[in-house]
C-alpha cells in the first residue's frame, strides 16, 4: 500500500527502518508533473531495490525570479494516481516550509559542472538544485537515487555534491525517454502551443545530426553550427548549441574522441534542453615527434 508522506522526520524513520531490516531503498527525486521519463526511473529503481520512494516537490530555490515557479505544473492527485500502478512505497511531498524552514539561511553552491551552460543561463540554478537534493538525500536516507539523463548536467551536479560532501548513497543515471518523434519527455513540454509542438523536434533532429557528422570525423565548429542551422530550420531560437566533454562540460578539441552534445532553445515562451552523448570516435594520432 502507497503511502503519501508529508513529514520529512516521518520519511526518513521509515527509510531508516527499512534499510535496518536490511531492505535496499531507491529513490527517485522530482517536482512532479510526472510522465513516462519518470516512471522509467521508477521502474528501474523497483527492478533494483526492495523498498521505492518518489518525492514530489516544486523546488522554489531553483527557479529564477523571471522563470516559470508560479506556472510550474502542481498535479499531486494526478501524480499519486499515476504512482498508484507502479512499485512504490512512499510519496514524500514536503511542504515549502519543511524543507526551508523560517529563517532559512543556507545553500550549497556549486562549482566545477555547474558554471557552463544552464549555469551560465540560469544564474543559481545549480545551487537551488544542490541544495534541495541534499535536503531530499536527509529525509530520504536511500542506498541509491535515479536521474534521467535528459538533464546531463544535473546529473554532473549530483555526482559532483556527492562526491565532494560524501553523501553515503549511489546515483544511477538513466537513459532520457522519448516521445516518438523524438522529443525528449519532459514536464515543460506541457507548455508547447500546439504550433509549437511539431517545431519543438528540432531539438533531437539538431543532435542527430551532431552525431553523424561526429562519427563522420566533422570538427567542433562545423558540428555546432550544423546543430544551430537544424535548431533554427525548425523555429527553435537557439539558447545554445555545443559540444563539451561529458564529464567536465569544458569545450573538446576537434581530435576529442569523446563528447556530449548539448541544446538548449526556446519556442515561444518554452524553454527546452536535450542532450545526447556521442559514440566514442577513434581518432588520429597527435604527432608528438615535433
Ligand atoms: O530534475 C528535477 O526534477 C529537479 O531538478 C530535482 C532533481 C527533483 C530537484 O528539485
Amino acid at each position: 500500500m502507497q503511502q503519501v508522506v508529508h513529514d520529512p522526520d516521518r520519511m526518513r524513520a521509515l527509510v531508516n527502518e527499512a534499510r535496518a531490516a536490511g531492505q535496499r531503498v531507491g529513490f527517485v527525486p522530482t517536482m512532479g508533473a510526472l510522465h513516462a521519463g519518470h516512471t522509467s526511473l521508477v521502474a528501474q529503481a523497483a527492478r533494483e531495490c526492495d523498498r521505492v520512494a518518489v518525492s514530489i516537490f516544486v523546488n522554489p530555490m531553483q527557479f529564477g525570479p523571471q522563470e516559470d515557479f508560479s506556472r510550474y505544473p502542481r498535479t499531486l492527485a494526478a501524480d499519486t494516481a499515476l504512482l498508484a500502478a507502479h512499485d512504490v512505497d512512499w510519496i514524500y511531498a514536503p511542504e515549502v516550509s519543511d524543507v526551508y524552514p523560517p529563517g532559512d539561511a543556507t545553500r550549497i553552491v556549486v562549482g566545477g559542472p555547474a558554471v557552463l551552460f544552464e549555469g551560465e543561463r540560469r544564474p543559481g540554478h545549480f545551487d537551488g538544485v544542490a541544495t534541495v537534493v541534499c535536503k531530499l538525500f536527509l529525509a530520504v536516507p536511500a542506498d541509491t537515487a535515479y536521474f534521467g539523463a535528459k538533464d546531463w548536467q544535473q546529473t554532473l551536479v549530483v555526482k559532483r555534491l556527492v562526491c565532494d560532501l560524501g553523501l553515503p548513497i549511489r546515483i544511477i543515471v538513466c537513459p532520457t525517454m522519448r516521445e516518438p518523434d523524438g522529443l525528449a519527455m519532459s514536464s515543460r513540454n506541457a507548455y508547447l502551443s500546439v504550433a509549437d509542438r511539431p517545431r519543438a523536434v528540432g531539438l533531437s533532429k539538431s543532435l542527430h545530426r551532431a552525431a553523424g557528422l561526429w562519427s563522420a570525423g566533422a570538427d567542433t565548429a562545423t558540428i555546432e553550427q550544423a546543430m544551430r542551422e537544424t535548431l533554427s530550420a525548425h523555429g527553435v531560437v537557439v539558447d545554445y548549441a555545443a559540444l563539451a566533454d561529458p564529464e567536465s562540460l569544458e569545450p573538446v578539441p576537434d581530435d576529442a574522441a569523446r563528447a556530449v552534445a548539448l541544446v538548449a532553445g526556446r519556442l515561444g515562451s518554452t524553454r527546452l534542453i536535450d542532450n545526447m552523448e556521442l559514440p566514442a570516435r577513434v581518432t588520429p594520432q597527435r604527432d608528438t615527434k615535433r
